[in-house]
């Protein structure tokens, strides 16, 4: 027998015990969560409450459980070290330790990476931690025509980006919010503004090999037809051949030869193998492909579109991650179309409901529920405030995906919302047609 502890209590991690649940050998799965997620309770043979940014509560927890290894889940506790902490206790994570988990935490470690090793991905950008040399530069992009990011030198929650055109408009606006940067973290990353068509593509990496699952798109912002603010991701799609309908086969290889040049550079950079998911945020653009960011997890939603189409054992998988064996397994995924549509509280992200009641439908054959925000409190399932549960469909073709996760995600009784246009062919339609478009130009 087998012990895993999951560290997380969301969807991605419910989707995360599922599939570590699935492996054919006789594996316990051991949690620690912050909330009582009644779908991973339902999967594990122990469970513990508590924080997951507490290094010295989880460490005991583990040493309770002596896993055979730990899987963690979210970005925060792998970007303060808990790889690290866990290891000095003699348990081995899917995670990287906190120098390789930079790829996430810090915009200005990936900028600057990229371009010490010369990988190609990277806009214009700059690194500053003077506000003077920040709103020259921002001016300077501003003589060329091109509208700036400003990126917050480290974990905000989602919350430390802003884009010119998307959530404000004058270069001092900009640099308003760099200066708070620099505050906060002591720097600021200011870049060009891209223009093309978001994907997702994640990488089980082991430090010398990656193997990548199929590409997803997200939908981060918050309101049908791309509007409102911005969100943790609305939902997801990915297509049965592994691609996307607006993407070519060269786009997806320049991304991957991207993250595996990224790896290669960290255990330069850091002496050390980066084991766990990479995770790449690219972009396509005119002419190819270019980074926008990495995350050092799985995605979420993302997580729940590839994980349950994979027809591997993925403790094997695990295990090769942490052997960097990741060349000696096969990992295989069903050729299945798949979307994923999070029901969300009403008002979310800004002032989301919170405490009230929420009913679930009957699950039509061929759909997967994945509980989020929520927590179980005796018969009744409550919303905490974020993204409360996600409904995947699964399909031969998007269009049976689409319809079968929106069956489900329709019949939610409750104060809440969702994306209806996700996966659906009018708004894929348009993404190919505005691809099309600017590489016509
Ligand atoms: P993040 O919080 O790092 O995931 O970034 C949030 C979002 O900001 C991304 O998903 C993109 O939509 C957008 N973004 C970040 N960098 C750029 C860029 N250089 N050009 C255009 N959009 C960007
Ligand atoms: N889907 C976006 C994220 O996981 O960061």
């Amino acid at each position: 027998m087998k012990k895993v502890l999951l560290i997380g209590g969301g969807a991605r991690e419910h989707v995360l015990a599922e599939t570590i649940k699935r492996s054919p050998q006789d594996v316990h799965l051991y949690v620690f969560a912050k909330t009582r997620n009644p779908g991973i309770m339902h999967l594990s043979e122990g469970y513990e409450v508590g924080d997951v940014m507490d290094m010295e509560a989880v460490k005991a927890y583990a040493e309770r459980v002596r896993p055979n290894f730990a899987v963690i889940g979210p970005d925060d506790p792998i970007g303060a070290g808990l790889a690290d902490e866990l290891l000095k206790i003699g348990v081995e994570s899917v995670a990287p330790f906190w120098k390789g988990a930079q790829l996430e935490s810090s915009k200005s470690y990936t900028r600057n990476l990229l371009e010490k090793y010369g990988i190609p991905g990277n806009p214009k950008f700059g690194v500053f931690e003077d506000i003077a040399e920040a709103r020259e530069y921002g001016n300077y992009l501003a003589s060329l025509g091109i509208q700036l990011v400003v990126k917050a030198d480290g974990l905000m929650g989602g919350k430390g980006v802003i884009v010119q055109g998307d959530h404000f408009d004058s270069i001092d606006e900009g640099i308003e919010f760099a200066e708070a940067s620099i505050k906060k973290f002591g720097r600021v990353v200011i870049e060009e503004k891209l223009v093309g068509q978001e994907f997702s593509l994640m990488s089980f990496a082991d430090g010398v090999h990656t193997v990548e699952m199929p590409v997803i798109q997200d939908h981060k912002r918050a309101f049908e037809g791309d509007t409102g603010p911005n969100t943790g991701g609305m939902g997801t799609y990915s297509d049965a051949d592994h691609l996307l309908p607006f993407l070519t086969m060269e786009d997806v290889d320049q991304a991957r030869a991207i993250t595996r040049m990224v790896q290669e550079a960290l255990q330069k950079e850091n002496d050390e193998f980066f084991k766990g998911i990479m995770y790449g945020g690219f972009i396509a653009v005119r002419d190819g492909v270019r980074l926008i960011e990495y995350n050092a997890r799985f995605g979420d939603p993302e997580a729940m579109n590839v994980l349950p189409l994979l027809q591997s054992d993925f403790v094997e998988i695990c295990e090769a991650m942490i052997d960097r064996s990741l060349d000696q397994v096969a990992v295989m995924f069903e050729q299945k179309a798949t979307v994923c549509k999070y029901v969300v509280p009403n008002g979310y992200p800004g002032s989301p409901v919170k405490g009230e009641k929420l009913t679930l439908p009957e699950l039509p054959a061929g759909v997967r529920m994945y509980y989020a925000s929520v927590d179980q409190q005796g018969d009744d399932l409550v919303l905490c405030g974020s993204r409360a549960i996600a409904f995947v469909g699964i399909g031969d073709t998007l269009e049976e995906a689409e319809r079968l996760a929106e069956s489900a995600a329709s019949a939610v009784q409750g104060p809440v919302f969702y994306r209806k246009d996700i996966g659906t062919h009018a708004l894929i339609q348009k993404r190919v047609d505005m691809m099309k478009e600017i590489r016509a130009a």
